[in-house]
């Protein structure tokens, strides 16, 4: 399914020039823009370009400011497909049999798919691509199908899943007579699973069509995702000393610094999500795999090394990823103070594994032997929501909150909580072991309607 677009790349010349004349057609749209084309522009390219622009001036005005504009990548070089594609925009062909439109005819005519994949753009990005490929970004479709026990135990909707889960994990695209099929379509989810094969969807921190590296420096850009009650790094964030220097300086920060050299201290005073995590200081690279520069797995239930992750074990060795990492700190503090810190995380999830999360897993364990709990399906008892919100929400919170310094999520929004829902737990399961009643069951679970069967493109079938 190699999509041949090279014809059309960097074709002979070719030039756009782009004037901004700062002209307003109207007050709602954007700014009018006059612009030519050279003639080596392949023709079918200026066709995109000419018709869109008039149709979708906001999209059109958003690549014409992009890198890409000025390096000339035209639309065709990630929109071209072929026509056997499984994501081939079938009804797009109708556009060549228009005489309302000069560029509306059989002579421009190519297929085209609306879904631009990770794989389009490693032709021309191939590290950022082959990185993205090993991170759990990418592969978190398989990560939940194997572990989540709403999609498991089919306990939401479908339509609560591609509103809710899929909007930030992706959905499976499909077609269906040629279209996408709206219960998988619009989505720019970090782990889109795409008809070529491909995982991803780089908009999901580039959107399109700026496609811009500043914007993914920015914490928002993450924040999207990252935030609420289970994972609230944005909030962690803007909590933090951190977060706090970003507000006040923000406007000073030089975020368009070229890829790859944009430096702690010289652009910004203060890291962001990207600083820490994926752009390069001091010998550490850049890197598109956020799994790189961690030593923990905080997400899951008990907290493990990345490489213990059963369902996605890291590749990586968690003593020299958390080297990179240190290295990073060690652009704007001293060791003493970064190895400090490393001391107090470390000693925040042994204090979590061992007191709250590992006597609350043993219970739980124990209803289910006992029958007291019913196993077959998940939330629909009390106990099994303060279980899941123990290590899913405060659990979390106070692992994350230690680990990016905000002291607020480490213990109000945590610990303390944890505390509380501890008790209240303990009490309620010594309740049933001491009485022998079964848990209360709400059997009128609402929309517990959910297809259980996981996924084909990823499992293979059944
Ligand atoms: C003669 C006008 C015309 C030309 C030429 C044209 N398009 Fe379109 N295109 C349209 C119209 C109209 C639509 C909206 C149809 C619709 O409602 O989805 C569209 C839709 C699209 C979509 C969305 C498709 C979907 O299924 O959601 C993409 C992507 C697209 N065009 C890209 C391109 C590219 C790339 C080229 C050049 C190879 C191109 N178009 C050439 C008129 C045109
Ligand atoms: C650098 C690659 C790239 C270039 C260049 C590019 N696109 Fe896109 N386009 C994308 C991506 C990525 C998406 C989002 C779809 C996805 O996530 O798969 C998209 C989406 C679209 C959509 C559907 C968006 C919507 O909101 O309905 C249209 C239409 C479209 N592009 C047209 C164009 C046109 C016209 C041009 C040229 C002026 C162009 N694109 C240039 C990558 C590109
Ligand atoms: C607002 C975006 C968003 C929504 C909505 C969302 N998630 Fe997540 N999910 C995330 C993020 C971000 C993480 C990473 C959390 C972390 O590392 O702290 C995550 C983590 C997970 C994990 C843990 C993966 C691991 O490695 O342990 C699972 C499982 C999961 N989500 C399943 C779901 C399911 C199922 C739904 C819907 C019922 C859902 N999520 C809804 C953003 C979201
Ligand atoms: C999780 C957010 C995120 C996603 C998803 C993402 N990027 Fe990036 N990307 C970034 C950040 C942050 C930078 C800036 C790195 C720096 O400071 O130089 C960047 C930089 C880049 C650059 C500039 C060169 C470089 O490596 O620094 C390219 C090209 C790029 N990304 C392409 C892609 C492609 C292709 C995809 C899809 C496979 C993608 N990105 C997905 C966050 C993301
Ligand atoms: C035909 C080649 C080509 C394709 C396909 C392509 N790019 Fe690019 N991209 C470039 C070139 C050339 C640059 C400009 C590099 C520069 O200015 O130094 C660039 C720059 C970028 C940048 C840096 C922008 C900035 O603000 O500095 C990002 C991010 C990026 N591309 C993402 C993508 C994504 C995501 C896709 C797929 C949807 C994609 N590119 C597809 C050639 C391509
Ligand atoms: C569109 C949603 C989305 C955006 C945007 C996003 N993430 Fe994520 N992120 C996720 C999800 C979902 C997961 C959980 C993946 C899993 O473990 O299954 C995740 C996981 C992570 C992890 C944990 C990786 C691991 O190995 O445990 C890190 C670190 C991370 N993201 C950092 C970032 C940073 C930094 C940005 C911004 C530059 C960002 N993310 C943008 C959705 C997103
Ligand atoms: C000062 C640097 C720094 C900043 C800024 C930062 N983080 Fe972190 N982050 C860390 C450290 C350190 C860890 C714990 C690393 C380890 O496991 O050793 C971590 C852990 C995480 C994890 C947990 C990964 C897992 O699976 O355990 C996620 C997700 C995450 N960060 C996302 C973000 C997001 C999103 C932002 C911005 C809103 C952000 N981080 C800002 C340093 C930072
Ligand atoms: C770009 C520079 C920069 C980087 C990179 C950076 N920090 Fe900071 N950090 C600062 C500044 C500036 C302060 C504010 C110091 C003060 O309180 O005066 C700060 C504050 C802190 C604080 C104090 C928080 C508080 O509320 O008292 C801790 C802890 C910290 N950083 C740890 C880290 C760790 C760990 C890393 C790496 C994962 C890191 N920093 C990366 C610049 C940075």
């Amino acid at each position: 399914m190699e999509r041949d677009k090279c014809l059309y790349l960097f074709s002979g010349t070719a030039l756009i020039i782009i004037l901004f004349t700062g002209l307003a057609a109207a007050e709602n749209y954007p700014k009018a823009k006059e612009f030519r084309m050279e003639r080596g522009l392949a023709e079918e390219a200026k066709a995109c370009i000419e018709c869109h622009r008039n149709l979708n001036p906001g999209l059109f005005a958003d690549w014409s400011r992009s890198r890409h504009a000025s390096a000339n990548i035209t639309c065709l070089d990630c929109h071209l497909a072929e026509e056997h594609d499984a994501d081939v925009a079938a009804e797009h062909y109708k556009q060549y049999q228009r005489s309302d439109h000069p560029y509306g005819t059989k002579e421009y005519k190519v297929p085209i798919s609306a879904v631009v994949t990770p794989k389009d753009c490693s032709r021309c990005h191939p590290d950022e691509v082959t990185q993205y490929n090993r991170s759990k970004h990418a592969n978190t479709m398989e990560i939940i199908w194997k572990i989540d026990p709403w999609l498991n135990k089919g306990m939401n909707a479908d339509i609560e899943r591609k509103a809710g889960c899929y909007h930030c994990h992706g959905t499976i695209l499909k077609t269906e007579n040629g279209r996408l099929d709206p219960m998988t379509w619009p989505n720019v989810g970090v782990g889109r699973v795409n008809l070529d094969g491909s995982l991803g969807s780089c908009s999901s921190c580039h959107t399109r069509h700026r496609f811009s590296v500043s914007e993914a420096r920015k914490p928002e850009a993450c924040g999207q995702c990252h935030l609420g009650p289970d994972h609230p790094q944005i909030e962690i964030f803007m909590e933090s000393k951190h977060g706090s220097i970003y507000t006040a300086f923000k406007d000073e920060y030089n975020w368009d610094a070229a890829a790859g050299t944009w430096t702690p201290g010289v652009d910004y005073r203060s890291p962001t999500c990207a600083s820490c995590h994926m752009s390069g200081a001091g010998k550490v690279m850049t890197s598109h795999d956020v799994t790189e520069r961690l030593s923990w797995e905080t997400q899951a239930p008990l907290t493990v090394r990345p490489q213990d992750f059963k369902p996605f074990p890291a590749k990586t060795d968690w003593k020299v990823e958390r080297d990179k990492m240190k290295e990073i700190c060690m652009q704007c503090h001293g060791k003493t103070w970064t190895d400090d810190h490393y001391d107090t995380l470390d000693r925040v999830v042994e204090n979590y594994n061992e007191v709250y999360f590992k006597p609350a897993k043993k219970m739980l364990d124990t209803l289910y032997e006992k029958g007291l709990l019913d196993k077959s399906k998940f939330f629909d008892e009390d106990l099994e929501v303060e279980y899941y919100e123990l290590w899913h929400h405060e659990g979390r919170r106070a692992r994350m909150g230690a680990m990016m310094m905000a002291p607020d999520y480490a213990w109000w929004h945590g610990f303390y909580e944890c505390k509380n829902r501890f008790n209240k737990y303990m009490k309620e399961a010594n309740h049933l072991l001491e009485t022998g009643a079964k848990a209360h069951v709400y059997t009128d679970f609402p929309s517990a309607t959910g297809n259980r069967t996981k996924p084909e493109v990823i499992f293979g079938k059944k």
